[in-house]
């Protein structure tokens, strides 16, 4: 009899730290661990279970799918359980998994669907009578979130089927898939909260499950994600095989990435697996591997299922790139907001199809965490594929004459001490003035494309510009057409490329107020709060005389972002600022009508919009509905605030609000709750309730 006891224990510490893993990943979109090392700490575990059958534990993180569901969203049942993938790292069990399926089938012939598994998060959606009607996440692969009206803002998915020529089309389908962020998107996002100091997202796949949980489906359209499908689940059988799924898929306009491959046979499976190791990262989307389908289906089903996963089928997973290099020398950037980030320089190494010289090191916490020096030999990976980033040392090359990393106390540009606001993992300059690179890193945020995108002045000018010392601040842009003559002097600069640069300035005064406001840079003020309070407050100078208080009672608006603006607003050389440019023609009121003004008439409530409607499209609807604080949400429950019928409204949802005794109402009697036009809107409520006249300053 082996002492079983170790065993135990162990399989006792595997199970702790999977459930851990599991709840991070899942629930706070945080990984500590990389699916590699997850997937073998699984892999010991299934391998104690399956030798000591009577030592697994009644709730072993191998007896379920993954993830649990969140509260926030109505959840429904799948139809069809969402399984999981068997994972592999090596080409071996590939080949077993081949023969495994040639012995399942005995030996009548078969072929494979290879695809590209893309790292984002797997969403069912149904199909009924060719219209969108639900989108429910996988959750713990039985039951998962609504989500419906987030997955309605995903661009490529369309909300109603092409009809196909096929007179079969089934008409009530669910297609299975991945929405993800595009790597762009990606990196668009996280250079925002850099700049807006707020804490960067890991990776593409975090981002996407982020925005999918938001709960204001206007700010996840604004997150761009997208969708790809790779199953089509029918009731009864339409297709013989998985390939004919998937064109069909793409003949009823669902979006399915072109890049799949039938394979005739394992070797061919290989190949595709060779060829997309180094070209996946030439796509603009995060993928982690390759996913290899038995193509019949009728196959399939004689292969079956085990517990958690196909037969029929097995992800292929590309080991996370990973390279050992040096450390040479730690710099400090200091941001836009004077957020000071270490920067490791490495000896240049090749990694995922790039060479790698640098890699952020986030901040001080981390230099600590790795307890970094001088001189070590350090691994690289690269975050979603994207930011490398240290991830470890090897302690056992450490050479002797390893220097600790001293934290500088002042900032590396200007000298000011540093100050470390509580709760804040950055250290920050405070000299916002005088800090030359926080200078010259808001002008370049000015003319950036998002904000006043001055065509022919882009950052690499403007910073020139700064550098000459022809500009320190936007307002000084806008006096650059005075300087024409000493600008026609500079090097590589001729004469057309600055008529076309003042064009641009020029141009650049019809540019709305919400970017123009986000273009000042106010820390926190991203493009979404700039739009809000831009609605709310219809001009820079309402915005001068609100204090923090009503700011913060914009909808969106938190009380940290609220003290940020309204602080800025109160600040001389601010207003002196908005003042030039005022006097130099920028945009610092809304122009035209406000349809309705944004208020927070419908906070803490949720509508459901069921119908067609007549004077609103349901995009303006939902619009109305969010930009007057209330929510929508895909389904109905008991908490549901109202039901908004159009017309040919489902009679199921009709019933299931009756049953919950939620209340319906037409479309004009939704207008009717909001304010109109003509009412006093909360700006100017609050101007004329706020301190001190703004009439001198704009006059
Ligand atoms: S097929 C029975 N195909 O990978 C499982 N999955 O564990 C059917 N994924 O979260 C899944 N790309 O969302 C399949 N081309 C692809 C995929 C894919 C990504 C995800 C899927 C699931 C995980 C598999």
């Amino acid at each position: 009899m082996p002492d079983t006891s170790a065993v135990q224990q162990r399989i006792q510490a595997l199970t702790e730290r999977l459930h851990h893993l599991n709840h991070q990943y899942y629930q706070l979109d945080v990984s500590e661990v990389s699916d590699q090392e997850f997937d073998q700490l699984l892999a010991e575990l299934q391998g104690l279970e399956a030798e000591y059958p009577d030592l697994a534990l009644p709730n072993s993180p191998t007896r379920r799918v993954g993830g649990t569901i969140t509260k926030q969203f109505p959840t429904a049942v799948h139809r069809y359980p969402m399984l999981s993938l068997g994972n592999t790292y090596s080409e071996d069990d590939l080949r077993e998994f081949d023969e495994r399926v040639q012995r399942g089938l005995e030996g009548a012939p078969y072929a494979y669907v290879c695809e590209l598994k893309i790292d984002g998060v797997a969403m069912s959606l149904r199909y009924e009578h060719g219209q969108l009607v639900q989108g429910v996440t996988r959750g713990d692969g039985t039951r998962g979130d609504v989500v419906t009206a987030n997955v309605r803002t995903i661009r490529t998915l369309p909300l109603a089927l092409r009809p196909d020529p096929d007179p079969d089309q089934p008409q009530d389908l669910e297609v299975r898939g991945e929405v993800f962020m595009p790597l762009p998107v990606f990196a668009e996002l996280n250079a925002e909260r850099e700049q807006n100091g707020e804490p960067l997202l890991a990776n593409p796949r975090n981002a996407a499950s982020g925005a999918l949980k938001l709960q204001d489906s206007t700010q996840v359209a604004a997150r761009k994600l997208r969708f790809y499908a790779y199953s089509l689940l029918t009731p009864g059988r339409h297709f013989t095989s998985h390939s004919a799924a998937l064109e069909a898929l793409s003949r009823y306009g669902l979006p399915v990435s072109d890049t799949w491959r039938r394979a005739a046979n394992i070797s061919e499976v290989l190949d595709f697996v060779h060829y997309w190791a180094k070209k996946r990262f030439d796509l603009p989307v995060a993928t982690d591997g390759i996913v290899i389908k038995v193509d019949n289906l009728r196959q399939q089903d004689q292969l079956g299922y085990t517990a958690k996963s196909p037969r029929w089928a097995i992800a292929y997973k590309y080991p996370a790139e990973a390279a050992r290099t040096r450390l040479n020398e730690v710099i400090y950037n200091v941001g836009r907001t004077g957020a000071v980030t270490p920067v490791a320089l490495l000896t240049p190494v090749p990694l995922a199809g790039t060479v790698v010289k640098r890699a952020t090191l986030h901040n001080a916490n981390q230099i600590g965490l790795l307890d970094l020096r001088l001189g070590d030999l350090v691994y690289v990976e690269k975050g979603g594929e994207i930011i490398p980033k240290i991830t470890g040392v090897d302690l056992a090359a450490r050479p002797a004459e390893a220097v600790p990393i001293s934290y500088p106390t002042e900032c590396p540009a200007c000298g000011t001490p540093l100050v470390r606001p509580e709760g804040e993992a950055h250290f920050r300059c405070p000299n916002e003035r005088g800090c030359r690179p926080q200078l010259k890193a808001r002008l370049e945020h000015y003319v950036s494309r998002r904000a006043l995108n001055i065509d022919g002045l882009g950052a690499e000018t403007v910073g020139r510009f700064f550098d000459l010392g022809l500009v320190a601040t936007p307002a000084d842009i806008y006096d650059l057409p005075t300087r024409r003559a000493e600008l026609v002097t500079l090097e590589r600069l001729g004469e057309k490329s600055i008529d076309n640069l003042l064009a641009g300035i020029a141009a650049s005064k019809q540019v709305p107020f919400p970017r123009v406001l986000f273009g000042l840079g106010i820390r926190y003020v991203g493009e979404t709060v700039a739009q809000k309070l831009a609605a709310h407050y219809r001009s820079a100078e309402a915005l001068m005389s609100a204090s923090a208080e009503e700011m913060a009672a914009v909808p969106e608006v938190g009380g940290v972002i609220a003290l940020a603006a309204a602080q800025w607003f109160q600040q001389p050389e601010n207003r002196e600022l908005l003042e030039r440019l005022h006097r130099a023609g920028v945009q610092l009121a809304v122009t035209g009508e406000a349809p309705v003004p944004a208020s927070d008439r419908l906070a803490g409530l949720t509508f459901v919009l069921s119908g067609v409607f007549e004077q609103h499209s349901r995009d303006e609807l939902q619009q109305l509905i969010t930009s007057n604080g209330g929510k929508i949400t895909g389904s109905i429950s008991k908490k549901l605030s109202y039901l908004v019928a159009g017309d040919n409204m489902g009679p199921a949802k009709r019933e299931k609000a009756l049953s919950f005794k939620v209340p319906i109402i037409s479309e004009a009697e939704l207008l009717a709750l909001l304010p109109t036009a003509e009412e006093p809107s909360a700006p100017e409520a609050v101007a004329a309730a706020g301190p001190g006249s703004q009439g001198e300053l704009f006059g």
